[in-house]
């Protein structure tokens, strides 16, 4: 399958859902970054006035590349449509979040943003979540073995994410470090495991997105887009 096609297809169709005048949420990762491709030329053809929260260090990057002004959620607290991929999406558009470290900041931004949403290509769809993708977790340095313990207490095993060109662990944005976590028959109840982990001192986020997609495109290699809405 045509991967990047798909996702191009579902990051193109994203950014025609930009109007003059709006504040955005600026996604992370491969297939976002074709919406923001496409937010950048329609700003420089029709002159669009829009502004974006960067979810990363690597969309704002990309926000600066392609032309899209930055703002902040200082600046303004509530965004007129958020934009992002994902990295699981079940049947009632919950998602999993997370595969480039920047869930926590996605979460934020998502949860400000009165329509959210989410571009995939099919390999992202799954009858239930944590089938086929690891659970991320930013956690505190200091509080990775009891957070691991309570992982396993919920019936995970957790891998601490490794860095690829970098020794030791990942360093997200925010300075903290991410546990992979893999539940062998899929999380059977997201809720549960988003309460447990949202307590949990030394958990800044995970990577579960419960109830905020209001939609999902879905790209095709032959570059047609399914849209699902919540
Ligand atoms: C970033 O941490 C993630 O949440 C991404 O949004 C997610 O991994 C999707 O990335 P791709 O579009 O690159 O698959």
């Amino acid at each position: 399958m045509d991967r990047d096609a798909a996702k191009q297809a579902a990051g193109e169709e994203a950014a025609t859902f930009v109007e003059d005048g709006m504040t955005l949420g600026l996604g992370t990762g491969s297939t976002a970054a074709y919406a923001l491709q496409a937010i950048g030329r329609r700003i420089s053809e029709e002159n669009l006035d829009v502004r974006g929260v960067p979810t990363s260090f690597g969309a704002e990057r990309l926000a600066h590349r392609h032309g899209v002004p930055l703002t902040s959620l200082d600046d303004t607290a509530t965004l007129d449509l958020g934009i992002d991929g994902a990295d699981e999406v079940d049947p009632d558009l919950d998602l999993i979040k997370g595969g480039g470290a920047a869930h926590s900041r996605e979460k934020v931004v998502a949860t400000q943003a009165e329509r959210f949403i989410v571009i995939v290509d099919p390999t992202k769809t799954v009858d239930r979540l944590g089938n086929s993708f690891a659970l991320p977790i930013e956690v505190m340095p200091v509080a990775v073995t009891p957070i691991t313990a309570t992982l396993e207490d919920l019936g995970a095993t957790a891998d601490l994410r490794e860095g690829d060109q970098k020794d030791g662990p990942v360093v997200t944005d925010q300075g903290l470090w991410v546990l992979d976590a893999h539940f062998p028959d899929g999380i059977a109840d997201p809720h549960a495991v988003d309460e447990a982990l949202s307590e949990h001192p030394g958990v800044l986020d995970h990577g579960l997105f419960l109830d905020l997609a209001t939609d999902v495109l879905l790209g095709r290699p032959d570059g047609t887009v399914d849209h699902t809405t919540a």
